[in-house]
């Protein structure tokens, strides 16, 4: 049984990464010193977004650690994909799994989490002080389910995942021709891992800029009531981004309107289906291409795909 355990995480390590990634040759602007803008398809992960990566690495760890055995319990605080990369693993690897989201969580999202037999616990998050209540109620049912509390706010297997995989990805695929990196911060695993290989791998010059809502805690240091983009650090101020803060060198707020704005534009004209957390990043990302002007280039993530999100449509 116990090796069942480990070969089905064989497995599963095997169909995670080496996704695609693409050249926009269509939003970027018609001036001829604009850089080169990539965007790495991470929504072509089987989970369905660059979660895949670190649910694999943080249930690899627990279970080569001990902390998490045959039949054991999974409990995790997330918005929905660590929730739904998670859950996709935790059937094959016959692990029960309770997660807590937050009670705007995408519909889309907590049908696919009910399908693959998912324990959802909402929380409302709108009134938040001092303590996220995500995080009490996690250790809660912790206790409740003798589970494992995975936190990908705070567990190192998070950042390790894109220092080890995504970012050796990128650089292989641009042949270490890499000049700036944009990404969402959620938890701050991405920027974080990848940020962090950039910098040592390819020199400190690499510019590493980080995308949040309007209003989130990241800039203005505590809760201000900020916009939602699904996926992004609104109200916390996540314990990795802040460990690997000196890798990034600044984090900029984009509007809704302007995520969405851009989900759109790229639907219609690169013939692409991202997420809203993309829109945000694609959208800073063109401004950055500006700024650094032709024969550089300029990557971003497609953390997950515009289908988990038809009511934007
Ligand atoms: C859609 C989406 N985009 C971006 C992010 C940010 O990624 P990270 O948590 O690595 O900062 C997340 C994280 O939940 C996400 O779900």
């Amino acid at each position: 049984m116990v090796l069942d355990l480990f070969s089905n995480l064989e497995e599963i390590g095997r169909l995670i990464g080496n996704t695609p990634i693409l050249r926009l040759s269509r939003v970027v602007s018609s001036k001829s010193n604009v850089a080169s803008i990539y965007l790495k398809l991470e929504y072509m992960n089987p989970g369905g977004s660059h979660k895949d990566r670190i649910s694999y690495y943080m249930l690899k760890d627990a279970i080569e650690s001990g902390k998490l055995r045959e039949g054991g319990c999974v409990v995790e605080v997330s918005s929905g994909n660590t929730a739904l990369s998670l859950a996709w693993m935790c059937v094959r690897l016959g692990l029960k799994a309770v997660f807590i989201a937050e009670a705007d969580i995408s519909p889309v999202k907590m049908a696919l989490l009910r399908l693959l037999g998912v324990e959802v616990v909402k929380v409302d998050v709108s009134g938040i002080g001092d303590v996220d209540p995500r995080f009490l109620r996690a250790r809660e049912l912790e206790a409740k389910f003798n589970g494992l509390f995975i936190n990908q706010f705070s567990n190192e297997a998070n950042f390790r995942a894109h220092y080890e995989t995504t970012a050796r990805e990128i650089v292989d695929q641009l042949n270490g021709r890499v000049d700036a990196f944009v990404m969402g911060v959620g938890t701050g695993g991405t920027i974080a891992g990848v940020g962090k290989y950039l910098k040592e791998k390819l020199g400190r010059d690499v510019l590493v800029v980080g995308v949040v809502p309007k209003g989130s805690s990241i800039i203005h240091g505590k809760p201000v009531g900020g916009e939602y983009i699904d996926g992004l650090a609104k109200n916390v101020i996540p314990e990795l981004f802040l460990k690997y803060r000196g890798y990034i060198d600044r984090v900029v707020e984009v509007s809704e309107g302007d995520s969405v704005g851009m989900v759109k534009m790229l639907a219609l004209k690169e013939g692409l289906f991202v997420g809203p957390s993309t829109g945000a990043a694609v959208f800073e990302a063109l401004k950055v291409a500006e700024e650094l002007g032709s024969g550089r280039n300029v990557v971003t993530i497609a953390a997950d795909s515009l289908v988990r999100y038809p009511y934007l449509l």
